[in-house]
């Protein structure tokens, strides 16, 4: 029993860590933000309150988050040579490479933020992250489209921000449309942490070698990257805008992916832990049709997603596998609706799981014991030989 929770030994064997910042029950569908469920934050909270609840372990007073929100705001500003450094990549660039250089990159501006054992440091490089990884993702955006980059109002927050240095042009004001704030600001929070997933996992792994902040996130950005964890939301509206160019039923695709044809598999489907309805999913299911109706969404590609859903759960190859909508499989096209393009997907997940990984390095800095390590190895290779003699 680890106070809140009691595990079978089985499970214990397996955990790779132990961490007292998200709960996941994969069987029951239960997700928790440091004992808060899911479907509370996601109704009552916004993306700056979650972010500082999952950093700092308790919900903020009103005091406390503001200064948060105002600190932030205080260093939205990127280095002017910094700025130069987009210049560097081709225009075509996918903006989640240019996103974990930039990041990696924070680390020799500002040598004031590296030390991982100076609490002064480590919330510098806290404050710095949270409120440049949102600048740096825009102007990757801004710079694959040939558009000026904006700098930041700090007028604005985390959210309002980084929809104007989006979208935000020189030539004239920008409008937030509350809908769209309120949206991004919900699936923000849906991202915000996930126990020990790829991307966090590989935050701390690099960290567990002392590695600054700066480091450890960057190569979390990578790692998220792939299309099998947060590349998903991307490869969900590829396979969506598929079936529908192939003006095929949807049963068609599902065989296909049945037959395992070409290794296609049902993107937005299935979870290395959830073997239940992703929580996350069901929130973002249950807003997908209201923001996309305010949004002027893809009706149709939602109709093909719910109706692949539909058959899906109720399918014996998805049943017998538990396989389940998770958080990736509605989020791309309410992105796709706010006006992000889809390799911008990928990114807006990075600026969610943001401050799940500050949380997560920071913890195990102050927790040497939460460290993962040197993993070791099973050796599968050939018995000891002699170079031959010539
Ligand atoms: C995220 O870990 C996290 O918490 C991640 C995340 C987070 O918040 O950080 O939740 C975010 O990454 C969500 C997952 C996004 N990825 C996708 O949607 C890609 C599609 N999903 C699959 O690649 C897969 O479901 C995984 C990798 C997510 C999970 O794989 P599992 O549960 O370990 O299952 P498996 O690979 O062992 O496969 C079990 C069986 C296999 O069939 P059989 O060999 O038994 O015949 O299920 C099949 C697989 O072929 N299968 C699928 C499938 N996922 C698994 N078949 C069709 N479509 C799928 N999506």
């Amino acid at each position: 029993t680890t106070g809140a929770v009691t595990y079978d030994p089985g499970f214990v064997n397996t955990a790779a860590t132990s961490s007292a910042i998200t709960y996941i029950d994969g069987d029951k569908g239960i997700l928790r933000y440091r004992g808060y469920p899911i479907e509370e934050l996601a109704e009552h909270s916004s993306f700056l309150e979650v972010s500082y609840l999952l950093i700092y372990g308790n919900l903020p007073t009103p005091a406390e988050l503001d200064a948060f929100d105002q600190r932030i705001r205080r260093h939205t500003m990127l280095h002017e040579d910094l700025k130069g450094f987009f210049g560097g990549f081709p225009r075509d660039a996918h903006p989640m490479p240019v996103l974990s250089s930039a990041v990696s990159a924070l680390s020799t501006f500002y040598q004031d933020s590296l030390d991982p054992f100076d609490d002064e440091q480590v919330e510098m490089a806290t404050i710095r992250l949270m409120a440049k990884m949102p600048v740096i993702a825009a102007y990757a955006y801004k710079k694959s489209i040939g558009q000026p980059m904006l700098y930041p109002d700090n007028s604005m927050n985390l959210v309002e921000n980084y929809l104007r240095l989006s979208f935000g042009l020189p030539a004239e004001p920008y409008e937030l449309d509350p809908v769209v704030v309120k949206a991004l600001d919900l699936l923000l929070i849906l991202h915000a942490d996930h126990e020990q997933n790829c991307s966090t996992s590989t935050v701390r792994l690099v960290g567990s070698a002392n590695a600054n902040m700066f480091a450890s996130v960057s190569a979390g950005i990578n790692a998220l990257f792939g299309p099998l964890h947060g590349g998903a939301n991307e490869a969900v509206l590829n396979m969506l805008r598929q079936i529908q160019d192939s003006g095929e039923p949807v049963e068609k695709f599902v065989e296909r992916v049945k037959n395992k044809e070409d290794g296609v598999k049902l993107m937005g489907f299935g979870h290395r832990v959830y073997k239940n309805y992703d929580p996350r999913a069901k929130i973002v299911k249950a807003t997908a049709h209201e923001i996309l109706e305010k949004l002027g969404g893809n009706d149709e590609l939602l109709e093909i997603a719910m109706r692949l859903e539909e058959v899906a759960l109720t399918d014996e190859y998805f049943i017998s596998r538990k396989l389940y909508p998770n958080v990736d499989f509605y989020t791309g096209l309410i992105y796709k609706a706010m006006g992000f393009p889809e390799k911008m997907f990928t990114v807006l997940f990075a600026i969610g799981r943001l401050p799940g990984w500050i949380a997560q390095w920071r913890e195990m800095m102050k927790d040497p014991e939460t460290k993962i390590g040197r993993p070791r190895q099973l050796y599968t290779g050939e018995p000891e030989r002699m170079y031959p003699s010539r």
